[in-house]
Parts: structure tokens; C-alpha cells; sequence
């Protein structure tokens, strides 16, 4: 094995093991341990036809200590099950989700990027409806599955700005949809805006609310936030993923003595901030330096120096910190795998 810790990118690499759980006649069965990378199913499961499908994104790391830690794996948890809940799938218990993503870990160990590098192990829970199914109505069998690889930054330019496009004529989710769920369908509908983004050169796309394209809701696979007076400002929207790290910012930037704001925000307050930025597990905290609205071309300019703000640095050293054990970990975020 030959693994170029300092230089991955975010994006699938093998490891050893993955580790599944069938629910089947009313039950959950025990966890299973495969080497394979492929899954038999019916071909009329309700993953494949109606999008009945959930998955979750969640990072395991190497401490200065050596230990290894995931974090937040609660929250991860309870987002599964509330993305299953709904869709009308079979949400995952705690303790298989707990015991699947330790196990996963525990057994793909050579994986686990070493302390040092900026990289982490990235963890893939796969809830999807399975069996014979033609009219559209909820699987009655379901598999959850994890599996896991090393990445580095999603994002190419790592904790340095990018540049965003406004995308008014592609929708991600409806107001009354399942942006709040972390679900295939979402994903699939932000494909074309994020090529199109990256064709134009912008590192991703900022969707705008869908009934009145007033307001920012997200930003391509990541939640959206603006500082300005000493105020840490996010968007809320019934049409986005509840982010954990933005969560963590927001207790985080609450602990620096910031004051935090959950609330509309409209596009012309991209005009008043002194930094913006993306948030993400695979996003981490991406600085933003350019906005630009595709359809009237106005620019919004942050990092005028080239750098990421204060806030921000501060902001990412800290979750950063808390992530590989650097930082105390005041919250109990972190689970330690032994
Ligand atoms: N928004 C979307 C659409 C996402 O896919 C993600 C990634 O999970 C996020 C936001 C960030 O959420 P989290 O911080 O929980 O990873
Ligand atoms: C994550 O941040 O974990 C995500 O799920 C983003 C992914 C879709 C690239």
C-alpha cells in the first residue's frame, strides 16, 4: 500500500473492509464484515427506481495522540434516521450505526490517513430500500452500509478562497421538498448547476431559495455562512441539509463570544459581510473570496488579500483542532476508537 497522505484527493480509494446490516422480516440482523465493493440486489428495489435512498458524510481522524476519533457520529445518526423517517424508510438503530462506523474504522486502520497530513478518513453510511417493488410505495427490506476512505480537502484550493457562482435558473430542492434530508434525489437535481459552475471556473454553485429566489439557502454540498459586526449568520431554510459543522461553528463561534443568527438571509446582504464561507464535513471551512451572480455579473469581493479573515482562520483551527485532538474537547464531540 502506497498512499500519498499529503496529496489525496476527496474521492474514493479501496480499503479493506465495509460492513453491512439487512433489515428483513420486521428486523435489523446482525452486522456483516465484506471485502466486496459490490452489492446484489433485486433489480426492482425502490433505491433504484424511486430514489428511496439516504447516506450520510461523516470523518474519522488521527489525533496528535495517535488515537483515532470520529466526530459527532450521534449527530450523523440521528440525521439518518430523520432522512429515513422522511422518506418512509426503516431508520438504523443507534448501536448498529455506532457499531457499524467503529467497526469500519477499527477494521480499515491502515487507512486512517497519520496525524500530520490535513487528511481523514472519510466514513459513507448507505441506508437504501431493497426487494421486489413495481407500484411506488416504501421497500419493505432495506440494507445500511458503511463504508470508508481516506480524502483529503474537497474543495482544491483547501483552506484558501474560492470563488462561488449564483445559479438562479436551477432549483436543489423545494421549500416543502426534501432539501432537509440527505438523500439521492437532492444531489442528482445539483449536478447540472455544480458542471455548469464548474465549467465557468467557480469552485461551486450558491442556490438561492426556490420559491422567490430571495434569499441564500446553500452552497452545492455544503450550508452557507456570512460574518459581519461580530455576528456569525446563517442561513435558515425548510430547503437545506442541517449541517453538523455548521452546528459546531455556530457553538464555537458562540464560545469565542460571536453572536450567531439562524435566519433569512437575502442575496443583497452578500454586499455587508467582512467574510463568507462554505461548510461542510468533506467542505471542512472553505473561505470564499468571489460571489458572483451569473445572471446581472455583480460581483461580491471577501479575503481582498488573498487570505482567509480572522474569523474564519480562527473558526478552523479550532473545529480542526478539536477533530485531531489538538484542541480540548470541551463539547464531547469526539468518540475515540480504540
Ligand atoms: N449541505 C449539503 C447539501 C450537504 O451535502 C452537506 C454534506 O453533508 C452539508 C450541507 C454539510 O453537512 P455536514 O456538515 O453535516 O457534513
Ligand atoms: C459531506 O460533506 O459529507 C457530503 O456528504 C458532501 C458530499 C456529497 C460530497
Amino acid at each position: 500500500m502506497n498512499i500519498d497522505w499529503k496529496n489525496l484527493p476527496f474521492g474514493y480509494c479501496k480499503t479493506k473492509f465495509n460492513v453491512r446490516s439487512w433489515f428483513k422480516n420486521g428486523q435489523w440482523g446482525p452486522l456483516e464484515v465484506s471485502e466486496s465493493e459490490d452489492i446484489t440486489m433485486h433489480m426492482a428495489s425502490t433505491c433504484l427506481h424511486y430514489g428511496q435512498e439516504a447516506f450520510e458524510g461523516m470523518k474519522a481522524f488521527t489525533g496528535k495522540d495517535g488515537k483515532i476519533r470520529i466526530f459527532r457520529w450521534d449527530e450523523n445518526c440521528k440525521r439518518l434516521q430523520n432522512s429515513a423517517r422522511g422518506i418512509l424508510m426503516e431508520p438504523v438503530p443507534d448501536a448498529i450505526f455506532k457499531e457499524a462506523v467503529t467497526k469500519v474504522v477499527q477494521l480499515n486502520r491502515e487507512f486512517v490517513p497519520p496525524y500530520g497530513f490535513g487528511s481523514s478518513f472519510y466514513l459513507r453510511p448507505l441506508l437504501i430500500g431493497v426487494g421486489p417493488n413495481i407500484g411506488v410505495q416504501p421497500a419493505k427490506e432495506y440494507l445500511f452500509m458503511v463504508f470508508g476512505t481516506p480524502v483529503g480537502p474537497y474543495f482544491r484550493e483547501g483552506f484558501n478562497p474560492v470563488s462561488i457562482q449564483i445559479a438562479r435558473d436551477y432549483d436543489r430542492a423545494a421549500p416543502l421538498g426534501t432539501g432537509t434530508y440527505k438523500v439521492g434525489g437532492n444531489y442528482a437535481a445539483s449536478l447540472l448547476a455544480l458542471k455548469r459552475g464548474k465549467e465557468e471556473h467557480f469552485g461551486s454553485v450558491l442556490f438561492l431559495d426556490a420559491r422567490e429566489k430571495k434569499y441564500i439557502d446553500e452552497c452545492g454540498p455544503a450550508n452557507f455562512f456570512g460574518i459581519k459586526d461580530n455576528t456569525y449568520i446563517t442561513p435558515k431554510s425548510t430547503s437545506i441539509l442541517a449541517s453538523i459543522t455548521n452546528k459546531s461553528l455556530m457553538t464555537l463561534a458562540e464560545d469565542m463570544g460571536m453572536k450567531v443568527e439562524r435566519r433569512l438571509v437575502p442575496v443583497e446582504e452578500l454586499e455587508t459581510f467582512e467574510e463568507v464561507g462554505a461548510c461542510g464535513t468533506a467542505a471542512v471551512i472553505t473561505p470564499i473570496g468571489k460571489i458572483v451572480d451569473r445572471d446581472s455579473n455583480h460581483e461580491y469581493h471577501y479575503c481582498k488579500d488573498g487570505k482567509p479573515g480572522p474569523w474564519i482562520t480562527k473558526l478552523y483551527q479550532t473545529l480542526t483542532g478539536i477533530q485531531f485532538g489538538e484542541v480540548e474537547d470541551i463539547h464531547h464531540w469526539n468518540l475515540l476508537v480504540e
